[in-house]
């Protein structure tokens, strides 16, 4: 089973090949984050419009460099000069997602179905984010990520699953593909959002996740204490108070008061507390999600563990859960992490495998809030 996978959620325009779930033939995204960075987020109409630029392009890269990688590694697969003879199925991105944005990769996708004559699986971006950690080992994928010789084994149900995105922050239970229950999530902002929030008001530049891991690695985490939010539900999650708390530390470090306008913070910052804010921010945000996940880990003794979502690149979460938990922690090099197509391909993989019904390539329909 050999699935074309797209994606095109937000900022990302990605395509992947992707064999029986599990072995990557190919990988391409090109990002419009350069295009977005003067405006410290992303800007919905912006993304869009670099979806369609970009789109086709993607798909046929990733198509072709499939046909390469089948080709010299003999995969027993018939090869022929039409790259769309190796593809079985086309899964898509269809929520949750800037609503422009999803539309290019589902108008895209709707239309190759049609037209090559390939089922169809519209795919739940956060669902498909826990599948980069099944894309395993294989001599052609160590090749494309040279991270994958140095992965853990193949998750093994019942899975606990800890996703955390620019988007999401959820702790999710699954029995088995497809059989999966939300333990809980956050009550308000995302942590990869509160990574970009914090960055942006101590004056780093978006996307602010790998900005404030890189600043906290000069700073001391113990600097300053900022508080950890209480939520109700054992499993739910709240990073709006930390954003606040940082954003009143920065005020108060650049010798402000609470009047003090964001934009004026970063020039009054000098390095150190920078670095510090950073350190300290990112420990708290990480220490959160890591309680809330041994608590689940304790409770539901899962045979796997596993972080998945643009924040799973973070070394910090990765160091701090894998002392926290008796088990070995489960995660995809960092380019699986963050959004890619290679995690819409494996999910599809998995959906056609199991016989899935195939949907109406006429009639998918995208959303924006699709849940889990
Ligand atoms: O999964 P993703 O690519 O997109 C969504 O589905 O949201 O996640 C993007 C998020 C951003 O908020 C980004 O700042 C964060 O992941 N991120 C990181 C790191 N790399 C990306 N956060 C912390 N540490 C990192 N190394
Ligand atoms: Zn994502």
């Amino acid at each position: 089973m050999i699935v074309l996978g797209i994606e095109t959620s937000c900022d990302e325009t990605a395509a992947a090949v992707v064999k029986d779930g599990t072995k990557l033939l190919s990988s391409q995204v090109a990002s419009s984050v350069d295009l977005h960075v003067q405006y410290g987020g992303v800007v919905p109409e912006i993304a869009a419009r670099s979806h369609i630029e970009s789109i086709n392009a993607v798909i046929s890269r990733a198509l072709y460099e499939a046909t390469a990688q089948v080709s010299t590694h003999q995969l027993a697969i018939n090869v022929t000069r039409n790259p769309w003879d190796l593809i079985d199925a086309i899964a898509v991105t269809k929520g949750p997602g800037l609503l422009g944005s999803l539309l290019i990769g589902v108008m895209t996708a709707r239309t190759l179905a049609i037209a090559k004559n390939k089922p169809l699986y519209g795919i739940n971006h956060v669902e498909a984010h826990v599948y980069s950690n099944f894309l395993t080992t294989s001599d052609n994928a160590k090749k494309i990520n040279p991270g994958a010789s140095s992965r853990p084994p193949r998750p093994q149900f019942p899975i606990l699953s800890l996703i955390v995105s620019g988007g999401h922050t959820q702790l999710v239970i699954f029995n088995n593909h497809f059989d999966y229950r939300l333990l809980g999530q956050s009550v308000d902002d995302a942590i990869g959002e509160a990574f970009d929030k914090a960055a942006k008001i101590i004056g780093l530049p978006y996307p602010g996740g790998p900005c404030i891991a890189q600043a906290a690695k000069k700073g001391n985490p113990l600097k300053y204490d900022l508080p950890k939010a209480k939520v109700e539900g054992p499993y739910n999650f709240s990073f709006s108070g930390l954003k606040t708390a940082v954003l009143r530390l920065a005020q108060e470090q650049a010798g402000g008061d609470y009047r003090m306008p964001s934009f004026e913070i970063p020039p009054l910052l000098n390095n150190q507390q920078r670095y510090d804010i950073a350190a300290s921010f990112q420990r708290v945000a990480i220490e959160t999600v890591v309680e809330k996940t041994v608590r689940a880990y304790r409770m539901i003794k899962p045979k796997t563990v596993l972080i998945a979502g643009g924040v799973a690149a973070n070394q910090e979460l990765r160091s701090q859960l894998s002392l926290a938990l008796p088990v070995a922690i489960t995660y995809a090099p960092a380019n699986l992490c963050t959004d890619n197509g290679a995690m819409i391909a494996s999910l599809g993989c998995f959906k056609a495998m199991a016989g899935q019904r195939p949907d109406d390539p006429y009639s998918l329909a995208v959303n924006p809030s699709l849940k889990m």
